[in-house]
């Protein structure tokens, strides 16, 4: 069964590729307005594929900001299964343009890599779902089983108005269990499924002194300097042991078993050194960089700004510094509490003659983990090794992906997180790329997947 859908992709294989080069070259930017159209239309181009393909009851769902596109296909009936298949259509800015090799919205193969801001997250992932559907319809004229598509254009702006849509419309989107394809593997060619993902939340710290920038001759001495005293608060926040000294910071906080420490030792490591550019690695004490990355909570300054930024010298003090941070939170973390976790530390410490307020950002998800020998993970562990001829692994891993705890919080149905992706895929970052042999591989997969679970 699988061999005609197999067959189909390798023929139709430039086509499909020219076809994922017109959905990657839509900048569908959610975070920037300038983009709004942009996003629409990468929602408008999966409208059309959908149709194509013969699903059907094909909307674009409206939200406050970007669709959320949904199709379903029925035809399998009643006694086959009913997968949820979610993906994210919006991308991350691409600034600093300047440091990308290629424009980031005309994809371009180098060294057996598609370079595209969205190739491996997540535009690249879910264009590969759906070849493979259209594979499926062309060569046996139906799928093996039932299919319902979220495909939100929210996800890189923490899927702001997803999960008021799911508990609205929450026959729409029932299924028996829920595949994504937005992580990645933790080296290439080496079948990963995740089984947790880590929560998220932040908050923006600003310090404020003088209504103007001051003279720092006439006022030095006289006057506290606001990036001063937020680089203090954000000293006190963190130790030279990478241990978070926030007071209830890891309250809850689900330790590691010699289990799971022996299972995280096991699997093949990403080179951070040689992927960063870094000196050495650091992670917390008492912990490997492998073991804080996939399973202990990180605090992170994401960007820092205040005072002169030109060229040269200007002496003054500035009126005001501002830091913005984020967390990674695994189970047993609360994001409300650890918001007000780090505020209450910020006010403790705040020096005085300055202003300090902190902003607790909207953005935020419970950490996600299952027990990964649910028969339907092993399936796709199982179609994951057919396809790449290596054993898989399961794994944690440091994203977050916020619709996870809600799928699980409104339908209770497993969740197969089954990531193409590379170490080496640079999301989030200049020359994004997606590596063209995981692209033919995880398509292959996918086509024993759903022939497998019928
Ligand atoms: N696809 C990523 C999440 C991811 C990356 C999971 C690698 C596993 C491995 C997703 O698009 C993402 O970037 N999510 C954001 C969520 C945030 C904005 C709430 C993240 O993790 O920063
Ligand atoms: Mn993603
Ligand atoms: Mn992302």
């Amino acid at each position: 069964m699988s061999e005609k859908a197999l067959a189909y992709l390798s023929e139709n294989r430039d086509r499909l590729l020219q076809k994922l080069n017109e959905f990657l070259s839509i900048p569908s930017v959610s975070t920037d307005s300038v983009h709004k159209e942009d996003v629409s239309k990468a929602g408008s181009f999966l409208e059309t594929y959908l149709t194509e393909t013969g699903f059907e009851n094909i909307q674009q769902i409206e939200t406050k900001k970007h669709p959320i596109v949904y199709a379903e296909y029925t035809k399998a009936g009643p006694d086959a299964p009913t997968v949820l298949l979610y993906g994210h259509y919006d991308v991350q800015p691409v600034d600093p343009i300047e440091l990308w090799k290629s424009d980031p919205f005309k994809p371009e193969v180098r060294d057996g890599r598609l370079f595209a801001r969205g190739s491996s997250d997540d535009k690249g992932q879910v264009f590969m779902h759906l070849a493979v559907f259209e594979a499926m319809m062309k060569t046996e004229g139906k799928l093996p089983l039932n299919v319902r598509v979220c495909l939100e254009g929210e996800e890189e702006i923490g899927s702001e108005n997803l999960y008021s849509i799911l508990q609205e419309k929450k026959d729409l989107f029932q299924a028996d269990f829920a595949v994504i394809s937005d992580s990645g593997m933790v080296a290439k060619n080496q079948p990963t499924i995740l089984y947790g993902l880590k929560g998220f939340t932040g908050v923006e710290i600003t310090v404020s002194g003088p209504d103007h920038d001051l003279h720092s001759g006439m006022y030095g001495g006289a006057v506290r300097n606001p990036i001063m005293a937020l680089s203090h608060i954000l000293a006190s926040m963190k130790d030279e042991d990478e241990v978070v000294t926030v007071d209830g910071f890891y309250d809850g906080v689900e330790g590691l078993t010699d289990e799971e420490r022996q299972l995280i030792e096991q699997v093949p490591s990403e080179d951070f050194v040689r992927a960063t550019g870094i000196t050495e690695t650091v992670s917390e004490k008492g912990y490997t960089a492998k073991e804080h990355t996939m399973a202990r909570p990180t605090f992170e300054v994401n960007g820092i700004y205040g005072g002169y930024q030109g060229e040269g010298t200007k002496t003054i003090i500035p009126t005001s510094a501002t830091a913005k941070i984020t967390c990674r939170l695994v189970p047993g973390q609360e994001p409300d509490r650890i918001q007000e976790a780090l505020e209450a530390h910020v006010k403790k410490v705040a020096p005085t003659g300055v202003t300090v307020e902190v902003k607790k950002e909207k953005l935020s998800a419970k950490a996600y983990k299952v027990e990964p020998n649910h028969p339907l993970i092993q399936k796709a562990a199982h179609s994951y090794t057919k396809a790449f001829g290596k054993e898989t692994v399961y794994v944690r891993m440091g994203g977050s992906i916020p619709v996870v705890e809600w799928i699980e919080d409104i339908y209770n149905i497993p969740i197969v997180l089954l990531g193409f992706g590379t170490p080496d895929d640079r999301l989030h970052s200049p020359n994004e790329s997606f590596p063209l042999d995981s692209y033919d591989k995880g398509m292959e997969t996918l086509v024993y997947y759903w022939n497998e679970i019928k």
